[in-house]
């Protein structure tokens, strides 16, 4: 009966902690990757579509040569939007590439080029005091978002827990220490 009831226990303890070591009790969440920041990023996509700056009513400029690794023909737009009660500054690289792929294909067809939509957005005081509170994100051309080769969500801090890999590692380089390579008007 004792011996029973003791191996009861054991099952019940193991139980435990074998919930503990797969939801991660205790530790801190994820920099990126989370359900927190998939769905800020679910947010962040609503907002840019509302103000045409993804989706099928997109504002289009003139696509530029871009320099690995975003692809071999970008555009970028910077605007502000608001999500949820925060209005920050957001930067959003679309990404073109594939066989063809030119300045002046992509300015005639641009879906058919696109590959994926990288954006910056400028998050409340304190979200990465470390990285200037960006949040970074990678879109599919719907808005979905990609995941890394271990299989974690690309959005979020991107990936802080890394030194060499990532948009965090690599933006940390842009001139003026404001993790923007293209000007540095947030440096101010
Ligand atoms: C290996 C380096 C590197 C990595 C990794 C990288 N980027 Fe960039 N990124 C650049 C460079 C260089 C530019 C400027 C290129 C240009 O516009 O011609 C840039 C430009 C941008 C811009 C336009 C603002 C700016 O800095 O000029 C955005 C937005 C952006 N990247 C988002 C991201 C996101 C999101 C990720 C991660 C999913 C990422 N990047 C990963 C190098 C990198």
């Amino acid at each position: 009966m004792k011996l029973s009831v003791l191996l009861v226990l054991v099952l019940v303890s193991l139980a435990v902690n074998a919930v503990h070591a797969q939801y991660g009790y205790g530790k801190p969440p994820p920099p990126y990757g989370g359900d927190d920041d998939v769905n800020s990023a679910k947010s962040l996509w609503s907002a840019l579509a509302r103000e045409q700056l993804v989706g099928n009513k997109v504002i289009h400029s003139t696509p530029y040569q871009g320099i690995h690794p975003h692809g071999a023909v970008l555009e970028t737009l910077d605007a502000e939007v608001n999500v949820s009660s925060h209005r920050g500054a957001v930067i959003i690289k679309r990404n073109y590439g594939g066989s063809g792929v030119s300045k002046s294909n992509v300015a005639t067809n641009p879906e058919r080029y696109l590959q994926a939509i990288t954006v910056m957005f400028k998050r409340e005081r304190g979200y990465d005091a470390d990285n200037k509170d960006w949040f970074w994100v990678k879109y599919t051309p719907s808005g979905d978002i990609f995941k890394d080769a271990q299989g974690r969500a690309l959005a979020g801090r991107v990936a802080k827990d890394s030194k060499t890999e990532g948009c965090i590692a690599c933006h940390k380089t842009a001139p003026g220490a404001d993790y923007v390579f293209n000007h540095d008007r947030y440096t101010r």
